[in-house]
């Protein structure tokens, strides 16, 4: 076969190990493997070339992407699909896998519908809001370094007993933020899943603050994770906490750090290069096995979807991955509904 691999939209720690795979696998059974430079973007512009064993060589271990992504806002209209359909028709392609987050894989999906090349998916996003995957490449390593961070901040809050809010990426998904924060031992998470508003969060957090401060407890920093989606700016809230509290007659300080892209870069974990090389090589089994508009999960939820030959690997039809991400989205799934009960419960356990 000759298949094709890109990496597109935000980047994620993992990804290299991913077309890693792809390429080692790709050649030892006996395929051709180009790479395209630019994700969709460079699709569309006819920017693929082969890849040799000697340009894969210890990628694994490095953030980014070698192959280069980007968001392609041209690749949403069918021109720009039709482009790309045709250039994958001049590299006379049978295969693509796509690695990328949940705009990249509607994207496969509709390429996969549009053209005759199977296209396969491989879900790769720090924000973990891709449907039919328990774990997204990048969701480990970024956990990693939130948690890094806090504990660095969490030194210096200690110092001046101080009060911080820490928001960290995700986009509308509060995964990165439920996560960390509990492994961080915050006092207070705060995710758009749960449905505050500024108000609510404010009496949460000034209640949480004057207990921890409470000559009963003499807590010497009081940590708040709170995820990207949440609809107040994190300087805004942070302000409104301390002049709350000052109101209260306290004279706690509240600091403010937004994480922003640190969290997506750095080397990937040993938990998100195994993820990728495992996805990477159902990739190329299941184009060898004529398999189109599918993504590899891992570890999928309810074990949907079709078993590979890696028992943590399961192969789910892109249409349904794509309805279930909306629903991970918009808070109907029982996943998500989970999630946060979870969180409900151990409120109070975390703020003490
Ligand atoms: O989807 C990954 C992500 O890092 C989100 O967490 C964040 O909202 C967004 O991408 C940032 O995008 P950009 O790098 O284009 O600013």
């Amino acid at each position: 076969m000759r298949m094709a691999v890109l990496t597109s939209g935000g980047d994620a720690p993992g990804m290299n190990a991913a077309i890693h795979t792809v390429v080692k696998a790709g050649i030892a059974r006996g395929h051709e493997v180009l790479g395209v430079r630019g994700g969709f973007e460079g699709l569309m512009k006819g920017e693929l070339e082969p890849l040799r064993l000697v340009e894969v060589d210890d990628v694994s271990r490095m953030g980014g992407t070698f192959l280069g992504s980007a968001r392609a806002p041209r690749f949403r209209e069918s021109e720009g699909r039709a482009e790309a359909a045709g250039r994958m028709g001049e590299a006379k392609l049978d295969g693509l896998v796509v690695i990328g987050g949940n705009g990249s894989l509607a994207g496969a999906r509709a390429l996969a519908d549009e053209s005759d090349v199977s296209v396969v998916g491989v879900p790769a996003s720090i924000d973990n809001d891709i449907g039919h995957t328990a774990l997204a490449i990048g969701v480990d390593t970024a956990v990693n370094t939130i948690v890094e961070a806090c504990d660095r901040i969490a030194d210096t809050a200690r110092a001046h007993r101080r009060a911080f809010v820490v928001e960290v990426m995700g986009r509308e998904c509060g995964f990165l933020a439920m996560r960390a924060g509990i492994a961080a031992e915050a006092d207070a998470i705060l995710f758009n899943e749960r449905g505050l508003d500024k108000e609510g969060m404010l009496e949460h957090l000034r209640h949480v603050v004057t207990r921890a401060f409470a000559p009963g407890r003499q807590k010497r920093r009081v940590l708040v994770i709170k995820a990207e989606g949440v609809p107040v700016a994190t300087p805004e809230l942070a302000r409104a906490l301390e002049s709350g509290l000052a109101a209260e007659g306290s004279s706690v300080e509240v600091r403010e750090t937004i994480l922003g892209h640190v969290v997506r870069g750095g080397n990937p974990s040993a938990m998100d290069r195994l993820i990728a090389q495992r996805l990477g090589f159902g990739a190329v089994r299941s184009l060898e096995n004529a398999a189109s508009g599918v993504m590899l999960g891992w570890d999928v939820p309810g074990d949907h979807g079709a078993p590979t030959g890696d028992p943590r690997v399961r192969r789910v039809r892109l249409a349904e991955v794509l309805e279930e991400t909306r629903s991970l989205l918009d808070g109907t799934s029982p996943l998500t509904r989970g999630r946060v009960a979870l969180l409900e419960q151990v409120e109070d356990i975390l703020g003490r």
